[in-house]
């Protein structure tokens, strides 16, 4: 069985493009591997959290996850603060990732903006305490959605640099796994825009936590081009590709089949069609995490069952990253 490690940030309500994404194949895969899903506190605080939100985000994000459908005996869910490891193998992979590396990180750049003198460490740092989450674990598949992909390029090189310093093979080099109908879930304004918890327009974004009418409503506002009836050109006619990809990933189909079966429909119609399935497939989710959420002590419970497993795994293999790097142990 392959082991599987992918992250989740405790920062707002999970997302349609988190969903589709990322969730929804965690789902998919969690009996074929080894899984570890971890929110990922230790990200978020690159940017500053309340604390009171911080928790509260916590419990949501781990009963969105399985009120998608992971059940917390097949994977591992927990929080990443509590397993003290990736925090010290972090450390350790920083003083093997050069500057220049780190330099190139395309989400570094756009979140600190123009001025890069005041952007914190924690954020520069975040592609490395990435890296530690997965080799921690000797992770090899790590489904995230498209956005992703550079950090994953980046965890690799850090992997080989370790293992090329102490010429041995220590850590396996993990593939981002991505895949499905939509791995970069667009926003429903701008068609050119990843959609993302930031957004300042609700309406930007599905939340899972959204209720139909709520569903509904958006996906009617959402932004549309005067062409008539539908087609899947992404440059060309990105909101109309957008709303192709969310349908043909919820209803689990191709993009092409999608296209064929509502050829001679016009926006409006499709739009009612997409409400449809979405309030289908997305309000049992919702529903079940209001029911979760009722419960805090059932989550914090499986949080605190998950950071023991983790910790179990996660110890071993940094005891053996001490060893190979002589630092005296008791
Ligand atoms: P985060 O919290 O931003 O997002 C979680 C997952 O959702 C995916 N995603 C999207 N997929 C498609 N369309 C979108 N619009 C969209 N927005 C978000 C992300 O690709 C991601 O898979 N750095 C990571 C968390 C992380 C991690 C890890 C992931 C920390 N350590 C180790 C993998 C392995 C992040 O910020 O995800």
């Amino acid at each position: 069985m392959k082991r599987v490690f992918s992250g989740v940030q405790p920062t707002g309500n999970l997302h349609l493009g988190n969903y589709l994404g990322a969730i929804k194949n965690w789902v998919a895969m969690q009996r074929e591997h080894d899984c570890l899903y971890c929110i990922v506190d230790l990200h978020a605080i690159t940017v500053a959290q309340a604390p009171d939100e911080l928790t509260d985000n916590t419990r949501e994000v781990t009963a969105g996850l399985i009120a998608a459908g992971l059940d917390p005996k097949t994977c591992i869910i927990f929080n990443q603060s509590r397993v003290a490891a990736h925090a010290e193998l972090a450390w350790i992979l920083n003083c093997f990732t050069p500057l220049g590396w780190l330099n190139r990180m395309t989400q570094f750049k756009e979140k600190a903006g123009k001025q890069r003198d005041k952007a914190l460490l924690g954020l520069y740092a975040y592609p490395v305490l990435m890296a530690a989450d997965i080799l921690l674990y000797h992770a090899t598949g790590v489904p995230v959605g498209e956005d992703q992909k550079q950090h994953l390029e980046l965890s690799r090189d850090i992997a080989g640099a370790f293992n090329r310093a102490y010429d041995v093979e220590f850590f396996p080099l993990p593939e981002p796994m991505i895949f499905g109908a939509a791995t970069r879930v667009m926003s429903l304004r701008d068609g050119r825009r990843k959609m993302s918890k930031s957004d300042g327009s609700d309406y930007a974004r599905i939340n899972l936590t959204d209720d139909a009418d709520t569903l509904a409503l958006k996906i009617k506002r959402a932004k549309t081009d005067s062409e008539p009836g539908l087609s899947y050109d992404p440059e060309r006619r990105p909101e109309a590709a957008n709303l192709l990809s969310i349908y043909a990933a919820l209803a689990g189909e191709p993009v092409e089949r999608v296209v064929a079966e509502h050829a001679g429909v016009g926006f409006a119609a499709f739009k009612g069609r997409l409400a449809d399935l979405a309030i289908e497939t997305l309000g049992p989710i919702a529903q079940r995490m209001r029911e979760l959420l009722a419960d805090p002590a059932y989550i914090d419970g499986v949080l605190a069952d998950g950071a023991e497993r983790a910790r179990r795994i996660g110890d071993a293999n940094l005891a053996e990253v001490r060893r190979i790097m002589g630092l005296l142990d008791a």
